[in-house]
């Protein structure tokens, strides 16, 4: 089946997915965004229709696929109109606000038997697939550490309220307004991801933050997760430091699972430089003693993303990624804060 696109939103995230669907020989016949000048470079491009109203793209019945990729505050009411209109979706994360707003988006798609894809495309990246796949070789899974640390400068000393971190007062900070929290949200929530896809859903957790006084925003969030494949040591932090991480960027995003026969370890690469440096993966290997590089060329995890999505909508499937990986995820982030705000150790209630 050809398919034929709407893109809802045109701002940063936005050139990941034109790559992606342009590769994946996508028709884009709509860009939508409230911000003509935004718009309208991708509507020369593709040679496509621009409009302000997302309810223009979701009305035309060429249209079989919507991509959205405006701010997550927007993603309830885009999605579920985009379903009751009968097309297939793409969003970006963090899928909703809240974990009610998601599961009221992935039951309206499940119900309605629509293809829908919440895009967490860190699972695209060559060396989560390659560790995915190795999982196995790990025996009985023991332990894991995972983390996002991302360079966001000293938030943690630093009292200015000016600039893309800054909370001005009585007003609200420009990275929570755009996508609606601080660390947790903006870096955790792929972590999150990695967690679910890796070693299935958390079934309790403790967990605790800090937001900086003054700031409304998180910069640190570390839980313990129980799984069914143990512990996991999860963090997500801003800090300060310039150089550190794999590429000596200030990137330090990384996950180490142990295992009764091997350990896998693997570093990412910034998602700002995502399609340009790759990741790396690491296998060690009791049986054998040794430890194995894998190595590949930077490969977009968007444009992996894509051609997956694309290729299952064309065929009319979901396929091996679920509709409620965008719940999962926020459902998540939920307990966290509850756990962190009551200091308790909580059962984790799957909704979906
Ligand atoms: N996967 C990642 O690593 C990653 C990184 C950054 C952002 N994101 C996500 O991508 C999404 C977009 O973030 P961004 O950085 O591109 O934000 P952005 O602010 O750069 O772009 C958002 C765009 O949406 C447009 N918009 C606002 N209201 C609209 C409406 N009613 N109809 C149509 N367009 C509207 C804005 O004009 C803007 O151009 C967010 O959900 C964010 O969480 C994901």
């Amino acid at each position: 089946m050809q398919l034929t696109a709407g893109v809802i939103g045109c701002g940063n995230i936005s050139k990941y997915h034109f790559s992606g669907l342009e590769k994946a020989g996508v028709r884009i016949k709509w860009v939508c965004d409230l911000n003509a000048a935004t718009a309208k470079p991708w509507a020369d491009k593709y040679q496509a229709q621009y409009t302000a109203d997302y309810r223009a793209v979701l009305a035309d019945p060429e249209v079989n696929l919507v991509n959205i990729t405006a701010l997550s505050f927007l993603h309830k009411a885009m999605c579920l109109d985009a379903i009751a209109a009968g097309k297939a979706v793409i969003c970006e994360k963090t899928l909703a606000e809240n974990a009610d707003d998601a599961l009221a988006i992935v039951q309206g798609a499940e119900s309605a038997g629509t293809i829908f894809y919440t895009s967490y495309m860190k699972r695209f990246i060559p060396a989560v697939e390659q560790a995915k796949a190795l999982l196995p070789k790990l025996g009985r899974i023991l332990s894991t550490h995972i983390r996002a640390y991302q360079c966001w400068g000293n938030l943690w000393e630093d009292t200015s309220n000016t600039g893309f971190f800054g909370t001005p007062k009585g007003g609200m900070s420009e990275v929570r307004r755009r996508y609606g929290g601080g660390i947790l949200v903006c870096g955790g929530s792929h972590i999150l991801d990695l967690v679910v896809f890796l070693l299935g859903r958390p079934h309790r957790l403790f967990a605790q933050m800090h937001t900086p006084p003054g700031r409304d925003l998180d910069v640190q969030a570390a839980a313990l997760l129980e799984t069914a494949n143990g512990i996991v040591h999860y963090e997500a932090l801003a800090h300060p430091l310039h150089k550190i991480g794999f590429l000596r960027d200030g990137w330090d995003e990384r996950f180490e699972i142990n295992g009764t026969q091997g350990r896998l370890e693997m570093y990412s690469s910034a998602w700002t430089d995502i399609d340009t440096k790759a990741s790396l993966l690491i296998h060690y290997d009791n049986v054998t003693g040794q430890a194995v590089e894998y190595r590949t060329a930077p490969q977009s995890p968007f444009d992996r993303a894509m051609a997956f999505f694309c290729a299952n909508i064309a065929k009319g499937e979901q396929g091996a990624q679920s509709r409620l990986t965008g719940y999962d995820v926020d459902e998540l982030i939920a307990h966290i804060k509850k756990s962190a705000d009551t200091h308790q150790a909580l059962d984790v209630t799957w909704r979906a």
